[in-house]
Order: C-alpha cells, then sequence, then structure tokens
C-alpha cells in the first residue's frame, strides 16, 4: 500500500479527537486536513486569519470540487482593535463580456455559463488571502502556500464524497485534457474511494505563489497560461483582465437581533442583505409559537428572495437599495406574512429611498477564532462541481463558473434555479451576484460567532436557521447544525425541506399549503463560538459534511 507523508498523517491521526472545545483557538471546516492545518499554523505562530487562509488554501487541495484558487471568496475578519474588515474577492467578468453572451438565437444556453471557457471569470482568492496574511496575519505567506503544496504533493486519501464529485461530472472533466489527467485513471475511470490523490503541478503553483505572490498570478506566469488557454479555446478571458482584477474593502453590513449584532457582506453578496432582511422581519412579526415558527421562517424566505431577483447585482453597476435592510422595510413585509397559510408572492417590494439610498453597489465555508480576538469567517467557491471542469493546463487549478451567478437573461433560472433580473446581467468587469453569507454576531462589542455555509441560496437559509437556533433557542453550534433545515427562495415557489424533518411539521406546512419538496440534505454550515465572555472556543463542522472537523487547541 503507498504511504501517506508525515504531515497528512500527523493530521489525519487528530481526525475523530474530540477538539470541539478551545481556549487559544479554533478552526472548523469541512475537511479535517484544512481545520488541522489551521490548529498547525497557529501551534507555529500564526493567528487566526493565518489559520483561515491556510484552512482555505488546503480545501483548495483536498476539496478542489467546492473551492480553490480558480475560484473567489468574502472573508468577514475582526480584529483584536474591535474593527471588522471585509474583503470582496468575488471574481469579476472579462472586458470582453457582453449581456447577452450566453444567448443564442435569443435564448439563454445554460451549457455556456457552466461548462468550459465562457464560464469562467478572473478568481479572486488568492489576491483576498494574501491580502489577509499581509496585513492581518503573522506568519509570512509562504508558509501558508507551503503547508497546501505539501499536501498536494504528498497526496491524501480520497474521501466517498470526493469520489462521488468526481463520478458526477466525470463526463465534462473528460473534456479537458488537463483536467482528465487530474481526476480520471488513465482509463477514463473517475479516482475512486480510498486511492492516494496527489496533484504535484498544483504543489508546483501553491510554491510559486508562495515565492511570487500575487503578481506571479495576476500579472505572470498565471496570467499567461490561462489566458493562452482561453484564446485557443474561444474564452474571452485575457491577461489584462487578470492585470486588471482588485479585491475590494467593503464597508460591512450591520443589523440587530434581538440586541445583538450582526455583522454580513453587503452586495455583491446577497448573502449579508438577506440574511439581515430576514431576521429584521421576523423580528417585526414578534415571537411565533413553535408550531408557526418554520412557515412564518419560509414566508420571509420568499418575500427576501423575491426581492433578490429584482433588486440584487454588483453595487458598481446597478443600484442596491439599503433599505432591504432596514427594519422600517421589514416592518412594511412582516403583515404580508398570514400565519394560517402561504400566501403567493407575485414579486418584488420596494423598500424606502430604494433610488437614492443604494449600496456603492457548491462553495465552502470555514470559519475560525483565536485568543487575541481575531475572528473569521470565510465563505469561497468556484460555484458548482469542479467549476467550469477546466484546469489551466500545467497549473494543476480548476476554474471557477461563477459566470452561472450572472442572470444569462432576465428571468432565465441559473443552476441554482435562482433568476435574477437587469441588475445581474453580465458587463466588462462586473461581479456576478452571490449568495455567500460569512456572518459574524456580537454581544455589544464581544465576538460571540463566526458563522456561515455553503450550498448557493440555501447559503442564505442554512445560516438563517442556525442563527435563529443559536439566538433564539440557545442552541450550541453543534446542536443547531445538527437540526433539519428548510429552504424557500421565491421562484420556484416551493419550500425544500430535508427529510429528516419530522413528519408532523411536514403535514402541518402541507396544510398551510407550502408545497414540499423533501431533499435527502440541504448544504453545510460551518461555526465557530465563544458563548462564555473569555470561557472556551467551541467549534462545530456541519454532520452532513463527513470529512468535516472543528478544531481548536
Ligand atoms: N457560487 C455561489 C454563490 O456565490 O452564491
Amino acid at each position: 500500500m503507498k504511504r501517506l507523508p508525515l504531515l497528512v498523517l500527523m493530521l489525519s491521526a487528530l481526525v475523530g479527537q474530540a477538539a470541539e472545545e478551545a481556549r487559544r483557538g479554533m478552526v472548523a471546516a469541512v475537511h479535517h486536513l484544512a481545520s488541522e492545518a489551521g490548529v498547525e499554523i497557529m501551534r507555529r505562530g500564526g493567528n487566526a486569519v493565518d489559520a483561515a487562509v491556510v484552512t482555505g488554501l488546503v480545501l483548495g487541495v483536498v476539496d478542489s470540487h467546492n473551492s480553490g484558487l480558480g475560484g473567489g471568496c468574502f472573508l468577514l475578519l475582526r480584529l483584536p482593535s474591535g474593527e471588522i474588515v471585509a474583503l470582496d474577492g468575488r471574481e469579476t467578468a472579462p472586458a470582453a463580456a457582453t449581456a447577452d453572451m450566453f444567448l443564442r438565437n435569443g435564448k439563454a444556453v445554460p451549457e455556456l455559463s457552466r461548462t468550459g471557457a465562457l464560464a469562467v471569470a478572473v478568481p479572486g482568492q488568492a489576491a483576498v488571502f494574501h491580502e489577509a496574511v499581509t496585513r492581518h496575519g503573522k506568519l509570512p505567506w509562504k508558509v501558508h502556500c507551503e503547508m497546501a503544496a505539501q499536501i498536494a504533493e504528498d497526496g491524501f486519501r480520497v474521501p466517498r464524497a470526493y469520489a462521488a464529485r468526481i463520478a458526477a461530472v466525470a463526463q465534462d472533466l473528460a473534456k479537458f485534457p488537463s483536467s482528465r489527467a487530474i481526476f480520471l485513471r488513465a482509463d477514463g475511470t473517475p479516482l475512486q474511494e480510498g486511492e492516494i490523490h496527489r496533484q504535484p503541478e498544483l504543489a508546483k503553483t501553491l510554491r510559486a505563489l508562495g515565492a511570487g505572490g500575487p503578481d506571479w498570478f495576476y500579472r505572470g506566469p498565471f496570467a499567461q497560461a490561462a489566458a493562452k488557454w482561453m484564446r485557443e479555446n474561444g474564452g474571452l478571458l485575457t491577461e489584462a483582465d487578470f492585470a486588471a482584477y482588485a479585491f475590494k474593502r467593503r464597508t460591512p453590513l450591520e443589523t440587530t437581533y434581538h440586541g445583538r449584532r450582526i455583522v454580513g457582506m453587503p452586495p455583491p453578496s446577497s448573502g449579508g442583505v438577506h440574511v439581515a432582511q430576514i431576521l429584521n422581519i421576523l423580528e417585526a412579526k414578534g415571537p411565533a409559537r413553535p408550531e408557526d415558527s418554520p412557515h412564518v421562517v419560509a414566508e420571509a424566505m420568499k418575500l427576501a428572495f423575491a426581492d433578490r431577483a429584482h433588486w440584487l447585482g454588483d453595487p458598481a453597476f446597478t443600484k442596491v437599495p439599503r433599505g432591504l435592510a432596514d427594519k422600517e422595510y421589514a416592518r412594511m413585509l412582516a403583515p404580508k406574512i398570514d400565519l394560517a397559510k402561504a400566501t403567493p408572492v407575485k414579486g418584488h417590494g420596494t423598500p424606502p429611498r430604494a433610488d437614492e439610498h443604494v449600496f456603492e453597489k457548491h462553495t465552502t465555508h470555514f470559519s475560525a477564532a483565536d485568543a487575541a480576538g481575531n475572528w473569521v469567517a470565510c465563505t469561497s467557491t468556484i460555484n458548482t462541481s469542479y467549476g467550469s471542469k477546466v484546469v489551466v493546463p500545467g497549473m494543476g487549478v480548476v476554474l471557477n463558473n461563477e459566470m452561472d451567478d450572472f442572470a444569462a437573461e432576465a428571468g432565465a433560472p441559473n443552476a441554482f434555479g435562482l433568476v435574477g433580473a437587469e441588475a445581474n446581467l453580465p458587463a466588462p468587469g462586473k461581479r456576478p451576484l452571490s449568495s455567500m453569507s460569512p456572518t459574524l454576531v456580537f454581544e455589544g462589542e464581544r465576538p460571540v460567532l463566526a458563522i456561515g455555509a455553503a450550498g448557493g441560496p440555501t447559503i442564505i437559509s442554512q445560516t438563517l436557521l442556525a442563527l435563529l437556533h443559536i439566538l433564539d433557542e440557545g442552541d450550541t453550534p453543534a446542536q443547531a447544525l445538527a437540526r433539519p433545515r428548510f429552504h424557500q427562495q421565491w421562484s420556484p415557489d416551493e419550500l425544500r425541506v430535508e427529510k429528516s424533518m419530522p413528519s408532523a411539521l411536514k403535514d402541518d406546512l402541507r396544510r398551510r399549503g407550502h408545497v414540499l419538496k423533501e431533499v435527502d440534505i440541504i448544504g453545510s454550515t460551518q461555526a465557530v463560538g465563544q458563548p462564555v465572555k473569555d470561557g472556551p472556543f467551541v467549534g462545530a463542522h456541519d454532520p452532513r459534511s463527513r470529512e468535516g472537523r472543528a478544531a481548536g487547541f
């Protein structure tokens, strides 16, 4: 049997040890190698920012169907000074993008925005991770890259979920020789559970990025290799698009919920706006009896997603009303919820001062915190499984298909069934709308929770439900993440519920007029909290992610 190298063995040995409580630092992620790398870098003197970044880089190696250097992220960071930093590493459309680029004969062709050259937007993860580490971390950038490179070079044992995701998209991966060489065997069959997966090209890329920093990625060999592939394969991305990429520092979006401060990402995330909006509607509606609660929450989700479809987009290109997250608007919407029955929502609402009071305009989530007072909530993505399915030749990096998060045309559903309007049509340099919702919660000035989720639009619902369980019902993060979930995104007008939801509750929702769609699982949420001042950190990974781990020290 092939032997696994020391770092992987050392990290794997910790799997199964209960480490959900720890005093000095905590990381929660969907793969144990990633969260253990986060703990390891804190042991070497790093802080929670170093931990979050190395966790994210390792996820790009061991969980590459969900996130990686070929994708983007939103990173929300609370510094020991109390300052909150919101880093937007969302991808940008190429300069040659047009509003009709995914239409053929006047109709949207979904395949174009999901697989291959046109699906790809300029990745932002490398820029944000580098900024986070060099400004707010303690250890040199190359240390993080080297830790991830070592795992890519030495390999890891393929988990069941990873093998299943390769198998599910094997036909598309096979279209691209550089992807086929990495994720399929020589005979064309997908990698199998239990095999050791080594990625020497990705290791080389990580080391080059560690040495050369963002210039190597955006203005050097990576950009050149990606642009060459695009030229030869009908893509639009150019070296100039890479060179023009800039992450953004945003002003975090804040609301309160029953006295706690809830801080999230502003647009182009729709997560911060709509988590805040739904919490505000629920607060305005007043306390619900436990038997009414899922119905009321589902109705609030429906109202919010109807607004999302109309208003939300990159704030640099479209007016996104700040009023969506206002208490005043929530008080207008709350009476629309009928306790007895599900109410059809024909379209979006209009918040106060919608025109003048505006914002400037498959995925993974990980959280980290340390005793110095650094807290990180980061959600990162290449969009659907293995993104565009394109690996840049020689680089080992899977490129995103984030262009599918634009609306191909007004009203055309994307891979998640989400519809959008003019606000979210493609345009040169524009950021596609996202549901990623990294969230920090404060009691007064004290951070108490870093949370977020993966799973397209259900990210918003998952984050919201976990917040309600923790803040309203007193759940621990682990209890909250284990509860059955539901999701209502307005269009299609159906209530997605996990099969594990009690039958009596499902029957009750049907009686109130909800059309239920039962699914095995909804998404994956990770959380780190510190419920008691100066007490231990508690971490939880989603029990639906079998390889996940919350690790502390
Ligand atoms: N790619 C999923 C999202 O950003 O919402």
